[in-house]
């Protein structure tokens, strides 16, 4: 594991846009493997930052993100095509049909799940997947739970998982309940992992993740076994 120490939310998102520009500069049509939430957020704005200065170029880069909200299409501004949208894609030459999440509106999801999985495997896996962790130790939608899901499935949130989300909708009745994940199997195959976590809601559970037993209480524990973690994180969220 490699551990990247940075200042405060802005270094870790510089210093993790750095991998994924630097992954994308060896590799013209890498996989990146994404992720949403509000640690992601400055990561996208930095990338975006050298996108326009002419640093970056995605022509050829495909993404699959890690989950999406059960019943939220992508108009809808909580979903997480939404957001995808919104930070990142609209503002690169990254190409649409590239751009890949699971569809939370999909009609038989267990189907949408074998899609998923099967667009995955067809793209060859991931080459760098980003990573924020959830206060419960999630990755993507992966909740504790008494086995590492593997495949990608869908979900029902709990509740500590809807409390912490609920910032980002009108009120909390109005978090979807259900998600449709990336398993644990594709995450752990990417051949890169950039993990990152900031600021001191995220101290507790970031060692936990990183010094604690592997199990799938704490999902995020089970990259302790991947060969290449790299871990970018804040001096709050490494604060214990
Ligand atoms: C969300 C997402 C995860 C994200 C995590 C942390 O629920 N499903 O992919 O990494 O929780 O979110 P945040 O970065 O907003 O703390």
């Amino acid at each position: 594991m490699k551990l990247v120490r940075a200042k405060d939310y802005k270094d870790m998102s510089r210093k993790a846009a750095n991998f994924l520009s630097a992954q994308v500069i060896l590799k013209e049509n890498s996989v990146l493997g994404l992720a949403t939430g509000g640690t992601s957020e400055g990561i996208y704005e930095q990338l975006v930052d050298w996108y326009r200065k002419g640093d970056i170029d995605f022509s050829m880069v495909s993404t699959v993100n890690l989950d999406e909200y059960v019943g939220l299409d992508g108009s809808n501004e909580r979903s997480y095509r939404y957001y995808m949208e919104h930070h990142l894609f609209r503002h690169i030459n990254i190409k649409e049909r590239n751009c890949h999440l699971p569809d939370g509106m999909a009609g038989n999801l267990e189907e949408e799940c074998r899609r998923y999985d099967r667009l995955i495997e067809r793209l060859g896996g991931i080459d760098m997947q980003l990573l924020g962790v959830g206060e419960n130790g999630h990755i993507g939608f992966n909740e504790p739970d008494e086995a590492f899901e593997q495949m990608t499935h869908c979900v029902w949130l709990k509740e500590s998982t809807i409390d912490a989300n609920a910032r980002y909708f009108a009120s909390r009745e109005e978090v979807p309940r259900r998600a449709i994940t990336m398993g644990i199997k594709a995450i752990m195959q990417a051949r890169a992992i950039v993990l990152c976590a900031s600021g001191k809601r995220k101290a507790g559970i970031l060692k936990r993740v990183l010094c604690g037993p592997v199990t799938p209480e704490v999902p995020g524990s089970v990259l302790q076994m991947h060969p290449r973690l790299i871990v970018v994180a804040d001096a709050e969220a490494l604060g214990e």
